[in-house]
């Protein structure tokens, strides 16, 4: 397998392109090189998938990297253009190559790098004090908000296994009185693990009647009752890609649903419709956020919606872009957003709706398409 065949689809990943775009970001952030050791910025950026890494990019897109002796073959097989140097400390190894080399200005992810990492990583650079530790936020984040067609193709697989194991399971009829919400979970990630997954993305939530009014409540053993609402909300794993959804239904069908329920519901499917319509490019993602807040408001229901609107999603369940009120940015083609507006109403319950979108030139892509009717 070369550096470039780690995609599930038809798409194949450039990380010399990925690599060359982050060295055309550093002079603006005051770097001639950066020491990368975030395993999931270390995989964006080479391919490597091990535990312990780590990559320095210098400012004309060149590269080198460094691992234990676990992973040696392992880097050779991901990374076999990339000059490997082998240690246990592998982002100390660089920085002292780095500045060995005479790079003058060495950045670092401070969001990334212990105090006693940065200090290790000072102590190896050339005692005459020529490099200097710059700090960089956000540079690869920024850079991974826009997936490429690789990406993409393993977001969509991976949602894919999802979604049919959630089909599965409700046509199983396995969700009903008197099973518990611990039950509904393992049964579900059964059926993501025997569907191709990896893994599953985060610790299933499955939350039934008043446990439903916590928006991260787990998967406990309470026994579900008819007419209670049960939030389940679930993500796959694979090749480092993750999933991330949530329907509401309730127990029994709708016809078990009480008034209020059906009432929420239907305020927050609103909501969610209001916030896939708004995720286009160019759209400030504040204005996503208010398109769901402002359905939720209006219906009286604002105080109950406790959470922002949604997250990117890729090789990590939550990363850039984020849509919340305070949110700056704005958004692009290729981005992922999870839209998950929400009402919980302490000792009733709750309902939340989300599904996962890729940002397109035209409509929003929903690559979590189950059925929302409660
Ligand atoms: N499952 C976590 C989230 O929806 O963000
Ligand atoms: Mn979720
Ligand atoms: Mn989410």
């Amino acid at each position: 397998m070369s550096a470039t065949e780690h995609a599930t689809g038809p798409h194949t990943i450039d990380y010399v392109g990925r690599r060359a775009r982050l060295a055309e970001q550093l002079d603006a952030v005051g770097c001639d090189a950066i020491v990368i050791d975030h395993p999931v910025h270390v995989r964006w950026l080479t391919g490597f998938t091990g535990s312990n890494g780590a990559v320095l990019v210098n400012a004309d897109g060149s590269a080198m990297v460094s691992t234990d002796g676990r992973y040696t073959t392992q880097i050779g097989v991901q990374a076999p253009e990339l000059e490997l140097h082998v240690s246990r400390t592998c982002a100390v190894e660089l920085a002292g190559r780095a500045s060995a080399a005479g790079v003058g200005r060495l950045g670092f992810e401070a969001a990334h790098v212990s105090v006693a990492a940065m200090r290790r990583i000072g102590a190896a650079l050339d005692s005459d004090g020529r490099t200097e530790l710059v700090e960089t936020a956000d540079l690869v984040e920024k850079l991974r908000a826009v997936k490429d067609d690789a990406e993409l193709d393993a977001l969509r697989e991976v949602a894919a296994i999802a979604v049919k194991a959630f089909e599965d399971l409700v046509a199983s009829g396995a969700i009903a009185a008197g099973t518990t919400e611990r039950a509904i979970a393992a049964d579900l990630e059964h059926r993501m693990r025997l569907g191709g997954a990896d893994g599953i993305a985060f610790d299933t939530i499955v939350a039934s009647g008043p446990n439903s009014a916590k928006p991260h409540a787990g998967a406990e053993d309470r026994v579900l009752c008819d007419g209670d609402l049960i939030t389940i909300d679930f993500g796959a794993s694979k090749n480092g890609y993750h999933s991330d959804k949530t329907r509401t239904l309730v127990v029994g069908g709708s016809e078990a649903a009480d008034d209020f329920a059906r009432e929420i519901y239907s305020t927050v499917l609103r909501a969610q419709l209001a916030g896939i319509e708004a995720a286009r490019p160019g759209t400030p993602l504040a204005d996503v956020d208010r398109a769901c807040r402002e359905v939720i408001v209006a219906a009286g229901h604002g105080e109950y919606f406790v959470h922002s609107t949604g997250h990117g999603i890729g090789l990590d369940v939550h990363e850039a872009p984020f849509a919340s009120s305070r949110s700056q940015e704005t958004l692009a083609t290729g981005m992922t957003l999870t839209i998950e507006p929400g009402i919980y109403v302490p000792g009733f319950g709750g309902v939340r709706i989300e599904d996962t979108v890729i940002v397109t030139d035209g409509e929003p892509e929903i690559i979590t398409p189950l059925p929302k009717t409660v």
